[in-house]
């Protein structure tokens, strides 16, 4: 017997109609709605249960990601404990310019962490005594270039084999999905931006009702929440740096620097620093989200960098998306909507690249920028914050352009 089947016929066999490799908001959504479209999918995850529930990260949600989670039954504890915020403020120059969403738009978002969701959405998965498993090792796709699509993995001293019908690759962007697809198939298109956020989470109250988004000389700042107790706050910072050349009191004193008010009053409110990490900056698309039966969704197939908030969002429409095409294919057979799923999520995840672009080089000191530059970024936030048209351009895009 040649070697490979030889293993191939050691691995424990199981069955599924969707694959699902990782458990971080696109995946776990994704076996959520599937399962109640009926349809069966097993999670992978290579990590502990526990790390994937204390990653801190992302914490906006646009009212469409809330509509969605509602839809799905998953809304009561974001409900009670989700901030929903009707706007934000852009600061430069010492002084702030509130932008209200809800008058733009007549939409707001939900300061909610990522956390909170991947816990939500874990608990519900297990409470229902569906499949997830964590710490599995050595995931490999394969065969999805034909109909018998299947996935290796290992898990407590075994190899274990998946058949499916779809893979599902919401594995982030160092997953293995993307790289396992042949080479040629996909077009890579990326940026990378000379600066990242030092962010950190402290048991402080938030410096105010709404997010601030801070413009200044020394860098941009973000001052964010997670609850009326706990602050979520960014600086600027250097590609390369670490946690370690960023002592607690460099960053409250960066804080409190560029968020002052000309009149000197505002104070940001300090408190233990529970968490610290380094967020990178990076732009990144690949299409198609799709190779045969393999379907990429959230990070695994696209990344903003994070001033417009976008990335978790992006993931939760993709997986929107894909569910509504593998229903379709289930219930009648027909294969339109999965063939037109890359083009349908694309269309959006460029608007939402184009938007988190532009939040981001107008917020952000720019090593290599000239003076001119400066003042220029300067002359468009102030044009922004005095023109009710510009205004609505930033509401729009912020609360989330519509879904199908
Ligand atoms: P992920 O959340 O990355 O989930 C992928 C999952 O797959 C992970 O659990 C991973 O462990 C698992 N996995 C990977 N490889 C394998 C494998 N081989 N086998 C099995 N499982 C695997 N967005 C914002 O809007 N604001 C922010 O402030 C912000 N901060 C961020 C900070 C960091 C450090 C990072 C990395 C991202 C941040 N983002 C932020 C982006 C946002 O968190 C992501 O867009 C979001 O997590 C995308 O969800 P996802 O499910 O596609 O990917
Ligand atoms: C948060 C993160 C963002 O990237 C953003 O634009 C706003 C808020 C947050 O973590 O709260």
């Amino acid at each position: 017997m040649p070697a490979d089947d030889a293993a191939a016929s050691a691995a424990v066999r199981h069955r599924t109609q969707v694959g699902i490799v990782g458990a971080g908001p696109a995946g776990l959504f994704l076996s959520h709605l599937l399962a109640r479209a009926g349809i069966d999918s097993i999670v992978l995850e290579d990590r502990s249960r526990d790390y994937v529930e204390s990653r801190i990260r992302a914490g906006v949600l646009e009212q469409g990601s809330v509509d969605l989670l509602n839809a799905a039954g998953l809304g009561a504890r974001m409900g009670r404990e989700g901030l929903a915020h009707a706007g934000i403020e852009i600061r430069f120059e010492g002084r702030g310019h509130r932008i209200d969403f809800l008058a733009l738009t007549g939409k707001a978002i939900t300061v909610y962490g990522q956390h909170e969701l991947v816990k939500d959405l874990i608990a519900a998965r297990l409470a229902e005594g569906r499949p997830l498993h964590f710490d599995v090792s050595d995931v490999a796709v394969a065969g999805f270039d034909g109909d018998s699509p299947s996935i290796r993995y290992r898990e407590d001293g075994e190899t274990h084999e998946i058949a499916c019908d779809f893979i599902a690759g919401c594995d982030g962007f160092h997953g293995i999905c993307r790289p396992s697809v042949p080479a040629g198939v996909l077009a890579l298109y990326e940026r990378s931006y000379p600066f990242a956020w030092m962010g950190i989470l402290a048991e402080a109250p938030p410096a105010s009702k709404e997010l601030i988004y801070a413009h200044h000389e020394r860098g941009f700042a973000l001052l964010s929440m997670r609850s009326p107790t706990l602050s979520r706050l960014y600086v600027q910072c250097g590609p390369e740096d670490d946690v370690a050349a960023w002592p607690d009191e460099r960053i409250w004193d960066e804080l409190q620097r560029r968020t002052a008010t000309s009149d000197g009053a505002f104070r940001v409110p300090q408190g233990a620093v529970l968490q610290k990490g380094v967020t990178p900056m990076r732009s990144f698309v690949a299409e198609p989200m799709q190779c045969g039966r393999l379907f990429l969704a959230g990070d695994a197939a696209h990344i903003v960098p994070p001033t417009g908030a976008k990335g978790m969002n992006l993931a939760m429409a993709d997986v929107h998306y894909l569910t509504q095409a593998l229903v379709a294919r289930y219930r009648s057979g027909s294969m339109d909507l999965l063939d037109g799923y890359s083009a349908r999520c694309l269309r959006r995840v460029w608007k939402a690249q184009r938007f988190s672009w532009w939040m981001t080089t107008m917020l952000h000191r720019h090593p290599e920028d000239s003076p001119f530059d400066r003042r220029r970024q300067l002359a468009e936030l102030d044009y922004l914050t005095g023109s009710e048209a510009a205004m609505r351009v930033l509401a729009e895009n912020y609360v989330g352009l519509p879904l199908e």
